[in-house]
């Protein structure tokens, strides 16, 4: 795959990096995306699974989802894309992945600057006291886990719709974004807000934008350029453009 020259010299005169990336990113590892024809939310609906409301109203079977997604993911490994965005951090002096990701993927390639805008899956927490709580808590007959500290209903840390974004994650996100000199949008089709305006920001920061989806989204017309490929296929490919730039 041929990586154009001019994002060749953007990224070897890079100062600061980001990468945003979203479900795309995960798909060759094998976890399915939300949109499109075998999308999440083509089969189920994501009010009745990923909200407050569902969980008060229905604590079991948005355990059970979670379970089955849980279970995917733990058996699924990171992939070639993962692994160059790793390596990227070792080779750029200052590189961040802003994701929207939950599957913990990222970090176990072995990236380690990473803000998660949308929680992790491997986290849990207590609605009653906020309590975080261990991660392989078997879930008992109730189909419900309740709090270690005061029995209260524990959750997966993950967003759900009309959530608020960690703010932590949010204001390192876009201290990133708004520094940087490169961002490259991954994986993402670009429609949940506030995280699909993180891009645009950045390229209104003077940053130059890179779209990697083999498919055009929301993001595409912003972008100063679209690289029409695989997570998978692009992201090694510009590991080995830098490497010999450098070399
Ligand atoms: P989507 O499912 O909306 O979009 C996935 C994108 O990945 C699409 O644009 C695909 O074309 C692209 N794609 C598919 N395979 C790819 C590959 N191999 N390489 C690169 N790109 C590929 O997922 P997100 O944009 O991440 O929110 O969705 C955003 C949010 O919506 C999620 O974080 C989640 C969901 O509801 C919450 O749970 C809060």
């Amino acid at each position: 795959m041929k990586i154009s020259q001019r994002l060749r010299d953007a990224l070897l005169s890079a100062r600061r990096v980001v990468a945003f990336t979203g479900a795309g990113m995960s798909a060759e590892s094998g976890v399915p995306t939300f949109r499109g024809h075998q999308g999440i939310w083509k089969k189920f609906r994501p009010e009745e699974l990923a909200s407050m409301e569902a969980f008060l109203r229905n604590p079991a079977l948005v355990w059970e989802w979670y379970a089955a997604r849980k279970k995917i993911i733990r058996e699924v490994e990171p992939n070639p894309g993962h692994y160059a965005l790793a390596r990227m951090e070792s080779l750029l002096p200052s590189f961040t992945i802003v994701t929207q990701n939950i599957d913990n993927l990222h970090r176990r390639a072995g990236s380690s600057t990473i803000f998660e805008l949308h929680g992790n899956i491997e986290r849990n927490y207590c609605i009653d006291c906020g309590a975080p709580q261990e991660e392989e808590r078997p879930i008992p007959s109730s189909g419900t886990p309740e709090c270690n500290e005061c029995s209260g209903l524990v959750r997966p840390d993950v967003v759900w719709f009309g959530e608020m974004l960690p703010e932590d994650q949010w204001e390192g996100a876009e201290r990133a974004i708004e520094s940087a000199d490169v961002v490259l949008s991954i994986g993402t089709s670009g429609v949940v807000y506030p995280a699909a305006g993180l891009p645009v920001r950045g390229k209104q920061r003077g940053a130059y934008t890179v779209e990697i989806n083999p498919e055009p989204t929301e993001l595409s017309d912003w972008m100063d350029e679209v690289v029409r490929e695989s997570s998978a296929a692009a992201l090694p490919a510009l590991v080995s453009a830098l490497e010999r730039g450098r070399g």
